[in-house]
């Protein structure tokens, strides 16, 4: 099959939710109708072993399970479905960002009695600023939950945009019908604990089908006046408009119950798109192009504790990918071997043979590979759009045995390479300074400081709240900025200068006095900044 098939056949996306709405469950539930795992429960049990620690980072020690269960990948129809796992902290972390950079489209999994919750809210925002498309699945609809009204009521708030709900609840909790499928016209009868995967559920054709009325009664009435209201208030599906992040369609369902989980399928492989062009500084390069190109999205360290190792997970953007290529790390001309490349089929890490745009592949190395690197057949190129965020909190960090001051530079900068947590080195001042966007972020780098790397820290309160990397137009202007602020410069692990503030106003007056400096939110990749609407 040609590279532009492969290409063509591949559906990328990652779920996004909050805790508890049932994301593992429906991960679980997908796996299973696509026959990428045969018993339910497998997914579960690795939750639920990570639940019976009380303390998560133990088991986030245990790298290999998080990796495995990182990237998934299964075949359902035609296509190759890859689906990205959002890290599931309760905390925000920039991780979890740079997932939604490697991916052509989100689902979203709400709990249909919570609505669209807070942890929700931010990744929605990269979402929306990248335009990516997002699908919506209302789930527990066996509960007795909140109006579906109301909830398509909020998700159009959140999100600003249109939602077009495909399926519409026939009652819920115990009178819980099924789904009225409202592109097809039937009615999608739910069977509470059905195990089904191998038959589609009984249907009834026609929303005016008097069989609907005798089973179901007023709940079916009910469904039908709001399905006739959505019909009328909502726009219909415009492929484009989803697309381009300005719809989203609606799912209703179950996946306790395997209800709504191949519509869920069946909506990747009809209207998530494919992989499209990716921008690179140089040029934008096409999915089908013959040549290999790539770029790491997310790097992993200590997977094994006894080799340092890690491993680099490069979304493929162009090209067919073969194991033991040899491939060119742009920022620097070295070249990267690729024997031990890994794909993550469903939970096994297996060996790669061969991979296509969309896909994940990860490279273990020692280092070699950085977050943000491009990997090409030989052609220079750097993949744009991989966000570092411009940390909101801050930590001196110390170490307490001074003899081990060299081992907590070097655990925090394979740390910062791996985009852990941002590591700055001030100006003015012999102490490292940490930079985070969630304050789970210092626990985590605290805890691998102390198992990884033998040293205890000691994090010590910063008075800073707010960092913008600075660009002048000339390296002399640059220049004058650091020092007339160098008590308040530090350098990122790139050695790209960010200016340190306390608040937002002291920013305001620097912006000022200082016309010529631009400030950035948002650093895209080594030596190169750029701005984007979010945090700006
Ligand atoms: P998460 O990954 O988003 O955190 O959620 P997860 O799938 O673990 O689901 C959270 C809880 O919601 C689980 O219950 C799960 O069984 C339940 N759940 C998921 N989908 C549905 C659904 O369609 N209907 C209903 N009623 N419940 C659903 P738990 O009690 O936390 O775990 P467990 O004891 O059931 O495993």
């Amino acid at each position: 099959m040609s590279v532009t098939q492969q290409a063509a056949q591949r559906r990328t996306f990652a779920i996004i939710s909050h805790p508890d709405a049932g994301k593992t469950t429906l991960t679980e539930k997908l796996l299973l109708f696509a026959g990428a795992i045969h018993i339910a429960g497998s997914v579960k049990a690795r939750k639920a072993s990570r639940h019976a620690t009380s303390d998560w980072m133990e088991i986030e020690k245990q790298r290999g399970i998080s990796v495995a269960s990182s990237v998934m990948q299964m075949e359902y129809r035609d296509c190759v479905i890859n689906l990205l796992d959002t890290p599931g902290h309760q905390d925000f972390s920039e991780d979890t960002y740079r997932v939604l950079t490697a991916v052509d489209a989100a689902l979203m999994v709400i709990d249909a009695g919570n609505g669209v919750e807070a942890q929700t809210l931010r990744l929605l925002e990269v979402c929306r600023a990248r335009n990516t498309p997002i699908i919506t699945f209302v789930n527990k609809m066996d509960r007795e939950v909140r109006e579906p009204l109301d909830l398509i009521d909020e998700i159009e708030r959140v999100l600003g945009m249109p939602a077009v709900p495909f399926t519409w609840p026939v009652g819920m909790g115990k009178q819980f019908a099924g789904v009225f499928d409202i592109r097809h016209d039937c009615m999608r009868v739910f069977e509470p604990g059905s195990d089904r995967v191998s038959e589609p559920p009984e249907t009834i054709q026609g929303i005016d089908n008097p069989a609907n009325m005798q089973r179901f009664g007023d709940t079916f009435e009910q469904a039908h006046q709001e399905v006739e209201l959505v019909r009328a208030a909502s726009p219909s599906f415009d492929r484009e408009a989803f697309l381009a992040g300005r719809q989203t369609p609606v799912l209703f369902g179950s996946a306790i119950n395997n209800f709504g989980v191949r519509e869920v399928l069946d909506a990747l492989v009809d209207l998530a798109p494919s992989p499209g062009p990716r921008k690179a500084l140089q040029r934008t390069v096409l999915p089908d192009e013959a040549k290999f190109s790539g770029v790491v999205f997310k790097v992993q360290a200590n997977m094994d504790p006894a080799h340092r190792d890690r491993i680099a997970f490069v979304r493929i953007c162009s090209g067919r990918f073969e194991r033991g290529m040899r491939l060119k790390i742009c920022r620097n001309g070295k070249e990267v071997r690729t024997n031990n490349a890994v794909s993550f089929l469903s939970q096994r890490r297996d060996l790669m043979e061969e991979a296509y745009s969309g896909d994940i592949i990860g490279i273990p190395n020692h280092g070699l590979l950085q977050l943000g690197d491009t990997l090409t057949e030989g052609e220079n190129l750097q993949f744009t759009g991989l966000p570092f965020f411009a940390p909101e909190m801050f930590h001196g960090v110390e170490v307490a045995d001074p003899m081990r001051v060299k081992h907590l530079r070097t655990g925090l900068m394979h740390l910062g390479e791996e985009g852990a947590i941002q590591v700055f080195r001030p100006q003015t001042s012999g102490m490292l300074l940490l930079g985070a966007v969630g304050a789970l972020q210092f626990d985590v780098v605290a805890h691998r400081l102390r198992h990884e790397y033998g040293v205890e820290p000691r994090l010590m309160p910063s008075s800073y709240r707010m960092a913008r990397w600075v660009t002048a137009e000339s390296p002399e202007e640059l220049k004058r900025f650091m020092s007339a602020n160098a008590h308040r410069v530090a350098l990122d692990a790139v050695d790209a200068p960010v200016v340190l503030v306390g608040h937002a106003a002291e920013l305001t007056v620097l912006k000022e006095r200082w016309e010529k400096i631009s400030f950035h939110a948002l650093r895209e990749h080594a030596g190169l900044v750029f701005q984007s609407g979010l945090h700006s």
